[in-house]
């Protein structure tokens, strides 16, 4: 699964729902991390986590991840996940939101070293469960944990370590240390991918010829331009600087409101389709007053009309 420098989705909490997986997919993602989904929703049956767990035939394999602080309720959520479908579990250690980190989960865990282990351990317990884990590079400057996750993870069986080298303290400010994880790499025993600040073909190509890495992901640098796993295949394969035209941009983004809208319906698929619409139509000329008239759209006929209309726009 790491052997082939996959590019992938990374999970995004609120975005990388079954259509967004789907769509990035479509422009050659060769993996897709689903949003992070509750071990205690699952275990206690919560509609809601079920419904985020369901799979997408066009997203095989299906990699989805869990958060959660307590070893057993994260095994039996992972057996829940993995009967619903998900070929391989990942387990949420990286993540600083406070509503997340209050409750021992995400990066909570880089605190709590005893414990992610404890979490690995019961993931491998017999019948093992296909597992990986994602991490930040620490808690905060004082404390970098990067070799010690490493090691643990190699230990109890993970199929792949995730590393986003920022601190958690960092939040998403300054820049992802990729020196650091590049340093880390060669002691690995593990495949181990790169996530952080990779917004252009170029960084990405930069990014895979990290001796050692075993795949990168690309989370921010996908909003409102999913076809970037294209450009970055174009080049890397071709030596091509592709780029989509006004026609397949128009097109990708009717494309995203459409599987919203089989998704979740027209309401709630026209709320969720506003935020990417918004990045969609980023640095184009017209954005702005399209970004207003989004507000005064209340189908998706008329969307429609307002894409035409901005893409008429930017030619
Ligand atoms: C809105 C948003 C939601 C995120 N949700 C998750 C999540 O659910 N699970 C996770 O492991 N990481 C999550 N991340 C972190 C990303 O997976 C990724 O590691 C990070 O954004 C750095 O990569 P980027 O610079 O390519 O965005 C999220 C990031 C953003 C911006």
């Amino acid at each position: 699964m790491f052997t082939k420098n996959p590019l992938i989705l990374a999970p995004m909490a609120g975005l990388c729902d079954r259509p967004y997986r789907r769509l990035c997919r479509s422009f050659g993602a060769d993996l897709a991390v689903s949003e992070m989904i509750s071990a205690k929703g699952l275990v206690y049956g919560d509609r809601k986590s079920r419904i985020l767990l369901a799979p997408d035939e066009s997203d095989r394999p299906y990699w989805a991840q869990l958060f959660g602080s307590e070893p057993e309720i994260i095994r039996d959520a992972a057996q829940i996940a993995l009967e619903a479908g998900a070929d391989l579990i990942d387990i949420n250690m990286g993540c600083p939101v406070k509503k997340v980190v209050r409750t021992g989960a995400g990066a909570a865990l880089l605190r709590e070293p005893e414990r992610a282990e404890a979490i690995m351990r019961a993931l491998n317990r017999a019948p093992a469960i296909p597992y990986t884990i994602k991490i930040r590079s620490g808690w905060n400057n004082q404390q970098t944990v990067l070799d010690l996750f490493i090691e643990m993870a190699a230990t109890h069986n993970a199929q792949a370590l995730t590393c986003h080298p920022r601190t958690a303290a960092m939040m998403f400010s300054g820049r992802a240390d990729w020196q650091q994880l590049a340093a880390a790499l060669p002691r690995a025993t593990l495949p181990i991918i790169g996530s952080g600040d990779i917004n252009d073909p170029q960084t990405a190509i930069k990014a895979l010829a990290i001796p050692g890495l075993a795949g990168i992901m690309l989370g921010r640098g996908t909003l409102g331009h999913p076809w970037i796993f294209r450009e970055i295949k174009k080049l890397l394969q071709e030596g091509v600087e592709w780029t989509p035209d006004s026609e397949l941009k128009r097109a990708t983004i009717l494309k995203h409101g459409e599987l919203l809208s089989e998704e979740y319906g027209e309401k709630t698929g026209l709320l969720l389709y506003r935020k990417h619409l918004a990045w969609y139509s980023k640095g184009l000329a017209g954005a702005a007053a399209f970004r207003k008239r989004l507000f005064t759209l209340t189908s998706f006929a008329e969307l429609e009309n307002a894409i035409g209309d901005l893409f008429q726009e930017d030619v």
